[in-house]
């Protein structure tokens, strides 16, 4: 694909977003940075860029191959992809299957207790609020989507989790839950967009329980590129 980098439309915390020749792409640049608590907490994550990049394009693919549609369009190099440009739906959009983080402490339901079935909530992305819970009906009253679109929100986010949650078993992996983000096409179609990472999810190995994720450098628990790099070698070796 020839495509041309023109500039920058948007910074996040950890990738930047880049306008392309033909505005139907956008190209996205993975950085190594990585905050935690609504950016409180600041560090680098040598080698994290690249592996983000490369595992949510993985992730993407084999989703793509199940029938859920992403914005991938194509790797250009170890920290730049291709995608579709899209207007993101301002959610975060989380699956638990196991309570850990904020639902443990919300709840008080220990760390690791297994969820009677998976659960969705929302958070409504805005910093200055600090990505405040937001139910259905308030997503509607706010017009953050519609009715339409959050229906077909919560079909892909099980969907996405019935697929990851069966190929991170077959690599030892439990996924405990994840984050996404949807994503509107011009035509108005939803799309899986942002992408799926260790930063963007929590991953215990399932022998030891072992965190294979971003929650090593949230909690200070060190081994943290060795984390990122264990859980990328395990999608390679599959
Ligand atoms: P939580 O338990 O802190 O609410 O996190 C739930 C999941 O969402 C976990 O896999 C980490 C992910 N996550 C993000 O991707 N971005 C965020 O800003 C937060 C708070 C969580």
């Amino acid at each position: 694909m020839s495509i041309k980098k023109l500039n920058q439309i948007y910074e996040g915390k950890a990738k930047k977003v880049f306008a392309t020749d033909d505005p139907s792409f956008y190209i996205v640049e993975y950085k190594d940075d990585a905050t935690a608590f609504n950016g409180l907490k600041h560090g680098t994550i040598s080698g994290k860029g690249v592996i983000n990049n490369k595992m949510s394009n993985a992730m993407f693919s084999l989703l793509e191959k199940n029938g859920v549609k992403t914005h991938f369009v194509e790797q250009l190099s170890d920290r730049e992809t291709v995608v579709k440009a899209v207007k993101i739906v301002p959610l975060e959009i989380i699956i638990r299957n196991v309570a850990a983080g904020s639902f443990s402490k919300r709840y008080g339901v220990e760390e690791g207790r297994e969820l009677k079935c998976p659960t969705l909530e929302f958070s409504l992305k805005d910093d200055a609020l600090n990505d405040p819970l937001i139910n259905d009906s308030h997503i509607l009253a706010l017009g953050v989507a519609t009715e339409k679109e959050l229906d077909d929100i919560r079909k892909m986010a099980f969907k996405v989790n019935d697929v990851l949650k069966e190929f991170f078993a077959s690599i030892g992996v439990k996924l405990i839950d994840f984050k996404i983000e949807a994503g509107r096409l011009p035509n108005g179609e939803i799309i899986l967009a942002d992408e799926i990472s260790p930063d963007t999810c929590r991953f215990w190995d399932a022998k030891t329980n072992e965190k294979l994720d971003k929650d090593r450098f949230r909690r200070d628990l060190g081994g943290v590129e060795e984390a990122y790099q264990e859980i990328f070698s395990r999608i390679n070796n599959k």
